[in-house]
């Protein structure tokens, strides 16, 4: 095996594109945020007041995933704090992005915590949850301080926990007497609030601050700021960085989007070991992410659903335009070859409905005229995918 000898050696001489990486990650908080002023003085003007000590609005953010709205709550919380302690003032900033499992998954768990947050030790289970609440509520009013709650993804802790949390929240904040308690809650779940309960929805969104998704443009301009501290210089092809907001604004501008294919795009250049990023870079990082995307999902579901996948899979190979009726019936023939039992053809409905929502296959009804109606299914995933999608099932079928 000589001739990897010098692989690693050859790795080091070769000149990486990336100045630094992580600027390309979501997790990094740029210095500039551009194109969301209007957003961050109407956060600022909402949240301002309490630093008088003046009964603070709650808050709800909401805009498209990718518009901005976790940078920019935490970019002004993150400003008010630092004049709250230049002015001595008490204030208290808690972020929680409610997707965190163990964290916001009980109304019990959720109050465990900010009681943790006062210094308060709440056992992990076990008190009645009026209790807790009682135990926040005292730390909380033991002195004069404001205390800011962010919610982030605030559907999702609705979803898990229902909405009686918001509504104990809310009325909490109304008998407190020496402190105050403000509550922004974040969304990109356009149609939550109307969801909520009448008294929830008119006390959580008391102000609302709309993010709208960013243009192809705007996007432009994040990402250039935000290479040009990622990759070397010269390093970018030109025409690059507008493939790449083109791409990420195409469905709803979306930031996230663009930062990521741009870093994906990087990486595979860089794997080429080439000088620079190109423009067909753009394209393979997009079938890239999709690729993971769809991969991803295919291992975390259930085993039926897999199958059922992996039978549609089968069947695209001879034809593009496939329906129900026949997925159903190699579904059952995989299934007594992996000795797992079919279900019901109704639940197989349900599962391609749902593979449907995900955007892996697309299925469009069509009338069979007096025999009724079916389904006409495609898979809607790139070609290169299905390939690795099959030997992603074969073993996980224990076929090959
Ligand atoms: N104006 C901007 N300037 C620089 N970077 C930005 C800007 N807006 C968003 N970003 C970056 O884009 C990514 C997504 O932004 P953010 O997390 O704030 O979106 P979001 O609206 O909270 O999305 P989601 O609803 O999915 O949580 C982050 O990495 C963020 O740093
Ligand atoms: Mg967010």
């Amino acid at each position: 095996m000589k001739k990897f000898n010098r692989f690693f050696d050859e790795f080091l001489k070769k000149e990486p594109l990336f100045l630094n990486k992580e600027v390309l990650q979501s997790f990094y908080t740029p210095d500039d945020i551009s194109h969301r002023d209007s957003q961050i003085k109407e956060v600022a003007n909402v949240l301002a007041p309490a630093l008088r000590m003046e009964s603070p609005s709650n808050l709800f953010i909401y805009g498209k995933t990718g518009s901005g709205k976790t940078l920019v709550t935490r970019y002004v919380t993150s400003l008010m704090k630092k004049t709250a302690e230049k002015n001595k003032i008490n204030l208290k900033v808690f972020y929680l992005n409610c997707k965190l499992k163990k964290v916001a998954d009980t109304e019990y768990r959720l109050m465990a915590q900010l009681a943790k947050e006062f210094g308060k030790a709440v056992p992990s289970t076990g008190l009645p949850t009026d209790e807790v609440y009682t135990i926040f509520y005292e730390a909380l009013d033991s002195q004069e301080q404001l205390f800011i709650l962010i919610l982030d993804e605030i559907d999702q802790l609705v979803k898990k926990a229902g909405d009686d949390i918001l509504y104990n929240l809310t009325r909490i904040n109304a008998e407190l007497k020496k402190s105050k308690l403000s509550i922004i809650g974040i969304s990109n779940d356009l149609v939550f609030v109307d969801s909520l309960d009448p008294r929830v929805k008119s006390s959580l969104s008391e102000e609302e601050v709309l993010f709208p998704p960013y243009n192809a443009l705007q996007i432009q301009d994040i990402l250039k700021k935000r290479s040009t501290k990622a990759f070397k210089k010269n390093t970018v092809a030109a025409g690059v960085i507008e493939k790449c907001s083109a791409y990420a604004a195409r469905e709803h501008g979306d930031a996230r989007r663009a930062l990521e294919l741009m870093r994906v795009a990087g990486e595979l250049a860089e794997r080429q070991c080439l000088e620079k990023i190109e423009i067909k870079h753009i394209d393979e990082a997009e079938e890239k992410i999709e690729r993971d995307r769809v991969l991803d999902i295919t291992l975390n579901q259930p085993k039926q659903f897999q199958v059922v996948l992996y039978a549609i899979v089968l069947l695209s190979e001879k034809r593009r335009n496939i329906f129900t009726g026949e997925i159903y019936e190699i579904y059952k023939k995989i299934c007594s070859e992996i000795k797992l039992r079919p279900l019901t053809q109704r639940r197989v409905s349900d599962m391609l409905a749902e593979l449907d929502m995900m955007g892996i296959i697309n299925a469009k009804i069509i009338s069979k005229g007096r025999y009724g109606r079916t389904r006409e299914i495609t898979l809607s995933i790139a070609q290169s995918t299905i390939p690795k999608i099959k030997e992603v099932l074969d073993k996980s079928f224990g076929l090959k």
